[in-house]
């Protein structure tokens, strides 16, 4: 049952007999209707100077008159407060409603299909060939898989594209390096690692051999022409920091529908440059194509370079075109931190200025920076953390950790590959995605307070409580669920798919996040504050299935951001 809508039609209802009144409509008024901070003003609140007008009578009289015209079976109490109605749902109804209806929907719960038939591009993790993950790679790749799952859950089509940096000229440099000093099984073996350090060694030696810069500017533009011997080491450097990728999108359980990247562009640009010319928005500037931006206050957007070269902003361009021919996405999101936040409002001005509409239909969700331990993350100073350490070390200390708490638990090292994981994402994707974030490790591994664990531990809290009542079916006595930590409990999982909308709307997969750490913790307080394993089968079965509604929505939000919900711990 829709509470909300229910005493929206409740109170039409009641504006018609009292005053003969019909012009707001059922829907209008539920959309008045607010939930007050405080749970004793009440479930719901309307004021009744939305009314004032079409009545022309004082708001304190119109409440006054609506309050005694109102009644329905599930209100507790109604009542009239400085122009505000107040209505307090019956607490056994209210629980009874909840429960039934997020147990009805199972798995679905929170699910919609208001998506269906519409396609949503998510430009995430798009991550550089040859260079590793840092730190700040998680980011992008955790709030894009989870805006990917949010977005699936709502009935959307979602397609998620890793923009692979392919593109420039280090890459010639890399084949010519190893072409010189490279062998194929240290590579191999070696990885990304190895291409650095033939990529380091070519710089020194190119610092005093003029000559071998040459070589490396000839090697990226046989790349550009697609000779055959420089695509196939370019093709394999791509395969060999795929895979190395691929272990950390395993360990995070990320997956992409789309690699195509940077290179992939590379003959698309000619339309770009071509309608940019028919459209006169291209113009010379020291030898360079641009954009003028001017009058958008934004520096030109650069198209082509003095030497011909195509940059970061035409393949974007180019890609933008692309996508829309292809999959013509309701929206199009570019997970990316907010250093770039100038080149894609410059790059959707572009397309506005080209004539695209569609360009509204873009979204640049922009994310802070970590920090480690108070300290900012600089390649130069060689303070780096890299996200395969990151992880392993988090799996570790999870590791030990469950050893001393549960030592005799099955599947240790599985369940210790979700929590150690499971704590730096959660880490991640805790607060606002705008502000940065330090990372320091006794925060998101802790066991208590606002952590992936203690969510974890709350979900496994639930399944132990349940196991040990399988098989039971008494008839719920929902009268036992009114006290003030059930009914927080109750009222939470009531929010929920409101939840999944605004963190969808808002692009703010954190909204999520820190629903699963107050879900869990007002679990635990209902959990402390009663025995749930009532001798009374009434009660036992009204506080076990809120318990398994509770489950329920843990694993459904932990899901939802990339998080696994392990049943014992
Ligand atoms: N590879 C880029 C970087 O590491 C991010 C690409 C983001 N996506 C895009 N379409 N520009 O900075």
């Amino acid at each position: 049952m829709d509470f909300k809508l229910s005493i929206a039609s409740e109170i039409a209802g009641a504006i018609q007999i009292a005053f003969g009144d019909e012009s707001m409509s059922a829907e209008e008024i539920a959309s008045y209707l607010s939930v007050p901070p405080d749970t004793a003003l009440g479930d719901y609140a309307f004021p009744c100077f939305r009314l004032a007008k079409a009545l022309k009578k004082a708001p304190p009289m119109i409440a006054d008159t609506l309050r005694d015209a109102l009644e329905a079976p599930y209100l507790a109490k109604v009542e009239s407060v400085k122009g505000y109605l107040n209505f307090y749902i019956d607490r056994s109804t209210y629980a009874r409603e909840v429960i039934t209806s997020a147990l009805d929907a199972g798995e679905r719960y929170g699910a919609s299909d208001i998506g269906q038939g519409k396609t949503i591009l998510f430009d995430y993790s798009s991550i550089n060939i040859a260079k590793r993950f840092h730190i700040g790679h998680l980011s992008t790749t955790m709030l894009g898989n989870a805006l990917y799952k949010m977005y699936t859950f709502l009935g959307y089509d979602c397609v998620g594209i890793n923009h692979l940096g392919d593109w420039g000229t280090q890459f010639g440099k890399m084949i010519c390096a190893y072409k010189k000093w490279g062998d194929k099984d240290t590579v191999e073996r070696g990885g990304v690692n190895e291409m650095i350090k033939l990529y380091v060694h070519f710089d020194k030696e190119a610092a005093d051999d003029p000559a071998l810069a040459d070589e490396g500017r000839a090697w990226f533009k046989r790349i550009e022409d697609g000779d055959p011997e420089a695509m196939e080491i370019f093709n394999w450097f791509k395969q060999v920091t795929l895979k190395y990728a691929e272990g950390i999108y395993e360990m995070l359980g990320v997956t992409f529908d789309s690699y195509a990247g940077e290179a992939f562009y590379n003959d698309k640009m000619g339309r770009v440059l071509d309608e940019l010319n028919e459209k006169h928005l291209l113009i010379e500037s020291d030898g360079a194509q641009v954009v003028d931006l001017e009058a958008y206050s934004m520096p030109p957007c650069l198209i082509v370079k003095k030497d011909g070269a195509t940059l970061y902003a035409t393949r974007d361009l180019a890609a933008a075109l692309y996508r829309k021919d292809t999959y013509d996405f309701h929206k199009c999101l570019y997970v990316v931190a907010y250093q770039q936040d100038l080149h894609f409002k410059q790059v959707f001005k572009v397309l506005d200025l080209m004539g695209y509409e569609w360009y509204k239909d873009m979204e640049h969700v922009s994310y802070g920076m970590v920090s480690f331990e108070g300290q900012a993350l600089s390649t130069r100073k060689g303070h780096v953390v890299y996200l395969e350490d990151l992880l392993n070390t988090s799996i570790e200390k999870a590791r030990a950790i469950i050893d001393e708490k549960s030592p005799n638990l099955e599947n240790k090292d599985e369940i210790a590959r979700q929590v150690g994981v499971g704590a730096v994402v959660f880490f991640d994707l805790f607060n606002n995605r705008i502000k940065d974030i330090d990372f320091w490790w006794d925060r998101a591994l802790s066991f208590e307070g606002e952590t992936g664990p203690y969510v974890q531990y709350s979900h496994a809290r639930c399944c132990s409580v349940l196991r040990k009542a399988e098989g039971e079916h008494a008839e719920p006595n929902y009268a036992a669920l009114s006290d003030p930590q059930a009914q927080d409990v109750v009222r939470m999982i009531e929010q929920f798919p409101d939840i999944i909308l605004s963190a969808v709307e808002r692009s703010e997969p954190s909204m999520v996040t820190r629903y699963s750490a107050n879900l869990a913790q007002a679990y635990n307080r209902f959990y402390f504050e009663n025995h749930i394993l009532d001798n009374d089968l009434g009660v036992r079965a009204a506080r076990l299935l809120l318990t398994e509604v509770t489950r329920n929505t843990l694993k459904t939000a932990l899901g939802l951001i990339g998080i696994a919900a392990p049943e014992r711990m």
